[in-house]
């Protein structure tokens, strides 16, 4: 199996270098994909990860902004949202990138699991637009791990400040400093907290809400922690509200090169899984529970209706 990913990194490298970039990256991450279905995540990761770190494609991978992002985790940690701002076209290639860097990084952001993502976006806002015509002035959201709550731009709700308020929490000060200077005057509040706080009774002072959604936490919790979180938001909900979380489906193509080059491992959950979340939310609360995949096919959506 060694010499079937050297097979394909040296030819992916080739293809690259001739000016098939494009194509040569579409083959590098669906290759990858294939050789770690055939491993197994464990195997793939011990063996074949360090491969591909050794490889003379590495150094061509990273010179591409999304991946270089990824990989150097400038604040620390992986999945921040100025990397998810790349995926929005939000931020893109520097003056100092390459045209290489430039051409693979359109490839790299016009994949099926960056689609995802914007779908993501647009998804969310029109559901804040929903929230605020249903409940007026009084309606309140919760977007836990808002990142640099960049759905926010996209709600006229927000915009035109027809939404009561939508408290944006994150652990990360930079986003809560980005969303509060990029929100001033509209009604948000943006909130420097981490989800242990959410658990805790001092998140009560908040008050409730009549949306409450994550997106983008969910594949970096425990199961159990999963579980707490939903219970938890669950609680926080208005009577008549509903709690939208996601997660990241196993199917996700890119997910053996986010791996592999871009040092960013999900925890990935199947539609199964996903539903799991609501196991500790209690069933005589529940008006109704769906869960759906996005058009792409990766991410999947739970979605629970308060009584
Ligand atoms: C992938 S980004 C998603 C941002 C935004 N929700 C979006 O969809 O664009 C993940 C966010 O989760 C936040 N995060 C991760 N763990 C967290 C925790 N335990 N408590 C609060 N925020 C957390 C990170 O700071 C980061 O902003």
């Amino acid at each position: 199996m060694r010499c079937q990913l050297i097979a394909l990194l040296d030819e992916t490298e080739r293809l690259i270098c001739d000016g098939a970039i494009s194509s040569g990256f579409n083959r590098l991450v669906d290759g990858l994909a294939a050789l770690e279905a055939a491993a197994g995540p464990q195997r793939f990761r011990s063996e074949m990860v360090p491969a591909c770190l050794d490889h003379p494609i590495r150094p061509i991978c990273h010179q591409e902004p999304i991946t270089r992002h990824a990989f150097t985790r400038p604040r620390g940690y992986a999945g921040d949202a100025g990397l998810i701002d790349l995926y929005y076209g939000l931020a893109g290639p520097s003056p100092d990138d390459t045209d290489l860097g430039r051409e693979l990084y359109r490839a790299v952001a016009s994949r099926s699991g960056g689609e995802s993502v914007r779908y993501r976006r647009s998804m969310l806002a029109s559901r804040i637009d929903a929230v605020a015509t249903a409940f007026g002035r009084q309606s309140r959201v919760l977007s836990v791990a808002c990142g640099h709550f960049r759905e926010g731009s996209l709600s006229q709700a927000v915009v035109c400040g027809r939404v009561g308020r939508v408290v944006c929490l994150d652990q990360d000060p930079r986003s809560i400093d980005l969303v509060r200077e990029e929100m001033a005057g509209r009604p948000v509040e943006p909130v420097a907290g981490s989800v242990r706080w959410l658990l805790s009774r001092e998140s009560d002072a908040f008050g409730r809400y009549h949306f409450i959604y994550a997106a983008g936490l969910y594949d970096y919790l425990s199961d159990p922690m999963a579980g707490r979180l939903t219970a938890r938001l669950f609680e926080l909900l208005h009577p008549g509200g509903s709690l939208l979380v996601a997660n990241f489906l196993p199917e996700t193509a890119e997910r053996s090169y986010m791996a592999a080059f871009m040092n960013w491992d999900l925890r990935y959950r199947s539609a199964a899984e996903v539903r799991q979340f609501a196991s500790l939310v209690a069933p005589g609360a529940v008006a109704r529970m769906t869960s759906y995949p996005d058009p792409e096919g990766n991410v999947q959506y739970l979605e629970i209706h308060k009584k």
